[in-house]
Order: structure tokens, then C-alpha cells, then sequence
């Protein structure tokens, strides 16, 4: 009974109304007969929906215009690395754990005060070795990189009588320690030495 109403050109506010209470519906919009009111938007609905417009343009604004850093992951990235390098406990502790040889006369004087006192008991002051193996040959038991010997010192190899100094001493004078042998007394010539133990390293 509608469709031909339907077809009738009508102007813009000049709606069809619902026969039972007179409401508006919608005009054009029929499904099996079924049509809708044309209510308006809910008014919470109808301002969520222009704030997350306006939040859309403060953000590309933000985005494009001002290039905020809290809007770059890379940006937000970096500043967290900054941050986090210029505190200094992290920074000490990041230090101590690059494991890079150290070939100052500071540190290295360091590393022999550590291997006089604690390793020359079994490995000799010249490190020509007792207990524990010749340092100054090319020949090693656990690998010949600063890694390898870092490791043995943190480590230890408890069943073969070489201790963990883990506890004993920090990272940074293990290194030390470490580093005295590759720089100082691996090449070197002992008063004397002990035979060759482990791989020859070239
Ligand atoms: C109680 C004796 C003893 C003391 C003290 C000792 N070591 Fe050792 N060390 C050994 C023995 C034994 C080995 C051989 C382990 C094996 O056979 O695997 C060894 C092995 C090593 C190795 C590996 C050598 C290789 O051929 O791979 C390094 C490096 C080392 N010791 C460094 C140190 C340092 C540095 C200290 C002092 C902080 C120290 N040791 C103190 C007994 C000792």
C-alpha cells in the first residue's frame, strides 16, 4: 500500500509517519514490509562519535604537524635506550658485562694484583703453570677467547680443581683478571713452564 506512496517525489522534511503513533519513519527503507523510525542519535552516541573526530584531528595534527615523540615507536624507543644509559647503575652494570679485552695499564695492573694474590698458587705468578695449566703457550683446555676464559674464571671447573669466582670478585675485575692473561702472560716466556694441556690454539 506504500510503494506507491514511495515512488511520490517529496520534499526534504516532508516525512511519512508511522499510522499507529504518528512517529517519523524512515523514508526509502523497507524490508518485507518492516520500516524504521528515523529517531535521533542517542545524544551520547551523537557526541562520541564528534569527539573521536576531534580526537582523530589533534592526533594526525600531533602526528604530522608537530612530529610528537610519543607518537614515533622508534623515537619512544631511543628515548627509553637514553634514559636508561644515563642512569648510572645501569650504565655500570652494562659496562661490566661488555666483554671487551681491557689493554689499559690501570686495569691490567689490576688483573695482576688479582692473579698474584688469588691464581699464582696453582698457576705460578709467570703463569707457567703448577695445579692449573700454562697460560703463556697455545695450547687451552676451555678455548682460547676472552669469552672462553671469562667463563672459566666465573665458572670454574669445580671437578678439576679450578674454582668459581663469581662471588669473589665483580665482573669488571674478572675481566681484569682475564684480560692480564691474554695481554700479559699468554706469549710470554716462564721461568718455567708446564707441558701442554688441551687443543693448540693458533
Ligand atoms: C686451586 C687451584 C687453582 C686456583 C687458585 C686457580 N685455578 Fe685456574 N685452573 C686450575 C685448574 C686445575 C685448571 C684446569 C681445569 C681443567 O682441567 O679443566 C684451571 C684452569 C684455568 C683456566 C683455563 C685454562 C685453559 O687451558 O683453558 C683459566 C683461564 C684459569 N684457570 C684462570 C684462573 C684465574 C684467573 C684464577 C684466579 C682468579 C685461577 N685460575 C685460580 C686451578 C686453579
Amino acid at each position: 500500500m506504500t510503494t506507491e506512496n514511495n515512488n511520490i517525489t517529496k520534499r526534504e522534511n516532508d516525512y511519512e509517519q508511522e499510522t499507529l503513533n504518528n512517529e517519523r519513519l524512515l523514508s526509502e527503507h523497507e524490508y518485507d514490509g518492516i520500516r524504521e523510525l528515523d529517531n535521533d542519535m542517542p545524544f551520547w552516541l551523537k557526541w562520541l562519535f564528534i569527539l573521536s573526530i576531534a580526537f582523530a584531528f589533534i592526533y594526525l595534527i600531533r602526528l604530522w604537524v608537530f612530529r610528537s615523540d610519543d607518537l614515533y615507536q622508534l623515537k619512544e624507543y631511543q628515548a627509553e635506550v637514553a634514559a636508561a644509559n644515563t642512569n648510572p647503575a645501569a650504565a655500570a652494570r652494562s659496562e661490566a658485562f661488555e666483554l671487551v679485552l681491557l689493554q689499559d695499564e690501570g686495569s691490567l695492573a689490576q688483573g695482576k694484583e688479582i692473579w698474584t694474590k688469588t691464581c699464582a698458587v696453582c698457576h705460578l705468578a709467570d703463569g707457567g703453570g703448577l695445579v692449573g695449566p700454562n697460560m703463556t703457550d697455545n695450547y687451552w683446555l676451555h678455548g682460547n677467547t676472552l669469552e672462553d676464559i671469562y667463563g672459566v674464571i666465573e665458572n670454574g671447573v669445580i671437578d678439576k680443581g679450578m674454582l668459581s669466582y663469581k662471588d669473589q670478585y665483580s665482573p669488571k675485575q674478572r675481566l681484569e683478571v682475564a684480560s692480564y692473561i691474554l695481554v700479559k702472560l699468554h706469549g710470554s716466556t716462564p721461568a718455567k713452564a708446564k707441558e701442554p694441556q688441551g687443543e693448540l690454539y693458533e
